[in-house]
């Protein structure tokens, strides 16, 4: 069976470039379907979400090219109907909801997938598409929606939704007439995404705040965009590197939300160092437990929960992380405590004590679930063996190669 063949208890030293954001290229390949010109995107990570959505997007009758990480996309002759080859297979294809309605008036997609971490509802999203017009309904396991027309109009949101931000943004920006969104998600793939409709023509104000103000525009133009780097793969490096008492610099970065993450590793005892676009953390002894809660943006970040809890299974102490954006995020923590030390769940609170880590087989349970037994396989002494790598790779590019240029002895083994 494929599985990762990890030898652990080496430091992790170099520099590591990371790719571009999935978070943002998913809603932005989603978003191309609103244009009546073909766009570019660049810096597009080789990564099995982004095949799947770019495989949803041809299977929408686009024209999709990938040039390594440049993905061209020509969707002028795009149906509101999947064809053949699509499928249930990521969270992300929920973006085809508003996509679909702004360019068609009308939509039928699959129900959403995606790592599974307890209820992850639509309510906000569908509420959305009704404010702007819309009638929504399942069916079949589908989704089906219609609007005769699709009119400007109020729309709060009662906590910042990632997706329900974006799937209004694209219904709102080929809408008729003015949409303020309140309560918006504010994370950089979402400013992101928002400098991509920009570009194309579109007229949205307030990115990066959580009230934003869409002026609908009756098309989009041709566009070349370059995607932001990926704050969460850049963060995993950072703690596999500081939790293996190593020194990585990870080069590439624009984006605010490394400041949090800077934070937490000093918090943790390591050096971080920081230039333009370059963090730097060294670790010379054992990080120190630490106390950290996620939350929207610009709070910890939920997608590095997992990878900061096994950093502080290698800590010398307790460490008390709080869940604060998905009821169930802690899966991952049976199979991470089979290294050693000790992980307790609380009800939205884990108790991870550190403790001598040592090489075992584990199977994965998400992406960032899976994130963390990479890193702690990498500190633990021996082998290790991760199954269910196809998780892992479903939001990072070859990590086993870039973990081997930083000196880890890590396998890809195929069946
Ligand atoms: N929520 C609702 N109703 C809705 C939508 C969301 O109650 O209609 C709740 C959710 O249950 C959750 C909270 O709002 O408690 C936030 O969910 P959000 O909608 O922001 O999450 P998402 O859009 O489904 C994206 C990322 C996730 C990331 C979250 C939070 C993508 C494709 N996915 O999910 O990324 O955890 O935002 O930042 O952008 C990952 O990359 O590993 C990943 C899971």
């Amino acid at each position: 069976m494929e599985h990762y063949r990890v030898v652990g208890g080496r430091r992790l030293v170099g520099r590591v470039r990371v790719g571009g954001s999935k978070n943002a290229a998913l809603p932005i390949l989603f978003a191309s379907l609103l244009f009546s010109e073909p766009v570019t995107v660049k810096n597009v990570p080789v990564i099995a979400d982004v095949e799947c959505a770019l495989m949803l997007l041809r299977a929408y009758g686009a024209s999709v090219e990938r040039e390594g990480h440049t993905v061209h996309i020509d969707a002028r002759s795009a149906n509101m109907r999947e064809g053949v080859g699509g499928g249930e297979c990521l969270r992300a294809s929920v973006y085809l909801l508003g996509a679909l309605l702004a360019r068609f008036r009308e939509a039928e997609l699959p129900l959403p997938g995606g790592c599974n971490f307890g209820i992850r509802p639509i309510d906000y999203h569908i509420a959305a598409m009704e404010r702007l017009g819309a009638e929504v309904s399942f069916d079949n396991g589908r989704l089906t929606a219609r609007a005769a027309s699709l009119s400007g109009c109020e729309i709060t949101f009662p906590r910042p939704s990632v997706g329900a931000t974006v799937n209004a943004l694209l219904a709102a920006v080929l809408a008729e007439g003015k949409t303020v969104i309140r309560g918006a998600a504010r994370e950089p793939h979402i400013v992101d995404l928002i400098r991509f409709l920009v570009a194309g023509g579109a007229r949205i104000h307030g990115a990066g705040g959580s009230v934003l103000t869409v002026e609908g525009v009756p098309s989009l133009h041709s566009i070349t965009h370059t995607l932001i780097p990926d704050a969460i793969e850049a963060g995993t490096y950072l703690f596999m590197g500081a939790a293996t008492g190593g020194d990585v610099a990870v080069s590439g970065l624009d984006n605010a939300e490394n400041d949090t993450i800077a934070l937490h590793l000093s918090r943790m005892g390591a050096t971080v160092l920081r230039s333009e676009n370059e963090l730097r953390v060294r670790a010379d002894h054992r990080l120190l437990p630490t106390v950290a809660t996620t939350a929207p943006f610009p709070g910890f970040p939920t997608d590095l929960q997992p990878v900061l809890a096994a950093a502080c299974l290698t800590a010398s102490g307790t460490s008390f992380i709080t869940e604060r954006v998905w009821q169930h995020r802690f899966q991952y923590l049976t199979p991470l405590s089979a290294f050693g030390g000790e992980c307790r769940v609380f009800g939205e609170t884990a108790l991870v004590r550190g403790g001598r880590l040592s090489g075992c087989a584990v199977r994965a349970t998400d992406l960032r679930g899976g994130a963390a037994l990479l890193l702690a396989a990498l500190a633990a002494e021996g082998e290790s063996r991760i199954f269910s790598v196809g998780l892992i790779r479903r939001g990072y590019e070859t990590p086993e190669k870039i973990l081997r240029a930083l000196g880890a002895s890590v396998e890809r083994i195929l069946p």
